[in-house]
């Protein structure tokens, strides 16, 4: 094992610079089983502050620092080091907007995912305790509950590149079919009937992207073709 890392990583600053550039740094390997995230935080701290990216949990649960890791989308707090060939090439999230290096824009990502309601809708007085679920109805949310909205689904997916505006994305629909399928929910109709429409679902061309890119290994595409069935299954 080689003493330091090698990575290439994508600088921007729209306030400075007027095209992007790549720069190269070398990190010491530290120790074994060390993460991506590390590297970057050891870049941060000790060689270069101005570099910027998006980092919470530390432990892939709050999604935020989603990239493209040697052309591949991933998190990388559970990436390992060992895994990836050097130089380390590290790029935005693809088709969103960079605000600065790593960091992009996700506000539409995140409009899209409010426009589904991502909450338990009920019409049904409140129990005076928990809405309970048997356990195959809690099962039935197993693969959709995990995901964290790190956008490496969406932003793999070359329909949202082409028709984002209109297209919800993977992860916004693996989302919809999770309220979809929760038992608890009674705005099962009006789900569906938003996402009745030539965009915003059936703009799914199975590319299958977005199944490859999950880095907590969710299948979008399962879940889009879940919710497609039960449009068809409720018109027959
Ligand atoms: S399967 Fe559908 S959502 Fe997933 S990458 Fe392909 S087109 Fe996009
Ligand atoms: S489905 Fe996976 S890749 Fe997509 S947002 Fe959720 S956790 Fe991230
Ligand atoms: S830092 Fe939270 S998922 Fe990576």
């Amino acid at each position: 094992m080689s003493n330091m890392i090698k990575l290439e990583i994508y600088r921007y600053d729209p306030e400075k610079d007027d095209v992007p550039s790549m720069q190269s740094y070398e990190v010491p390997h530290e120790q074994k089983g060390m993460k991506l995230l590390e590297a970057l935080n050891y870049i941060k701290w000790h060689i270069d502050g101005t570099l910027t990216f998006r980092r919470s949990c530390g432990e892939g649960v709050c999604g935020s620092d989603g990239m493209n890791i040697n052309g591949v989308n991933g998190l990388a707090c559970i990436t390992p080091i060992a895994g990836l060939k050097q130089p380390i090439r590290l790029r935005p999230l693809p088709s969103m907007e960079v605000i600065r290096d790593l960091v992009v824009d996700t506000t539409h990502f995140f409009d899209q995912y409010r426009q589904i309601k991502p909450w338990l809708q009920t019409t049904s007085p409140a129990p005076e305790h928990e809405r309970l679920q048997t356990p195959d109805e809690r099962a039935e949310l197993d693969g959709l509950y995990e995901c964290i909205m790190c956008g490496c689904c969406t932003t793999s997916c070359p329909s949202w590149w082409w028709n984002g505006d209109r297209f919800m994305g993977p992860a916004v629909l693996l989302q919809a079919d999770r309220w979809i399928k929760d038992s608890r929910d009674e705005a099962t109709g009006e789900r569906l009937d938003q996402l009745e429409d030539a965009f915003k679902l059936y703009r799914c061309h199975q590319i299958m992207n977005c199944m490859e890119a999950c880095p907590k290994g969710l299948n979008p595409t399962a879940a889009i073709n879940h919710i497609k069935r039960t449009l068809l299954n409720r018109k027959s």
